[in-house]
């Protein structure tokens, strides 16, 4: 072996929503209305998710579902994508997640998967700024990461396809 690399990741606990300040309490409120909007007949897991883009604009998503598992999507792509398509030349600063289910109460904070880790991570590449992670359940605590790549280590880039 010539060297080791070793990582390093953080995020911010709180033990309430209430503890938050007002421009990440706004946010999170929007992801948590953007739940009822879900579409989950098959998990029963309704999320929702809000992007504050830098203009103080909140584009909202959650997920959508289909009888052919794949060809759903999550609520956090749902939200950046749209907010690209809709918002192209805006930075996303922030994005919150929250989630309810119909089968038990959620007081865990939902973190995003790892290929929306993926899709969020292109946009911190593309506006060089970090978009900090708003994370939720229902209730309870809220995880705060300053960015999304401080939670996806060694991600795949435009630079690994030499551009
Ligand atoms: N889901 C999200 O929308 N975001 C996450 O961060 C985790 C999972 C969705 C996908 C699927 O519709 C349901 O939640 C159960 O996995």
């Amino acid at each position: 072996m010539q060297k080791q690399i070793t990582g390093n990741y953080t995020y911010e606990v709180f033990e309430t929503a209430n503890a938050l300040n007002k421009a990440d309490l706004d946010v999170l409120n929007a992801a948590k209305h953007s739940v009822l909007n879900a579409y989950a007949p098959y998990s029963g897991f309704n999320v929702g998710a809000a992007a504050l883009l830098d203009d103080g604009t909140i584009v909202t998503g959650n997920n959508q579902e289909n009888a052919a598992y794949p060809s759903g999507l999550c609520a956090e792509r749902v939200a950046v994508f749209y907010a690209s398509a809709q918002h192209p030349t805006k930075k996303v600063i922030a994005i919150a997640i929250s989630a309810t289910s119909k089968h038990q109460k959620i007081n865990i904070p939902v973190p995003p998967c790892g290929a929306c880790r993926q899709a969020l991570a292109e946009y911190e590449i593309k506006f060089e700024t970090p978009i900090r992670l708003i994370m939720s359940g229902e209730d309870g605590e809220v995880f705060i990461s300053p960015s999304v790549s401080n939670l996806l280590p060694l991600l795949f880039s435009s630079k690994n396809l030499g551009k």
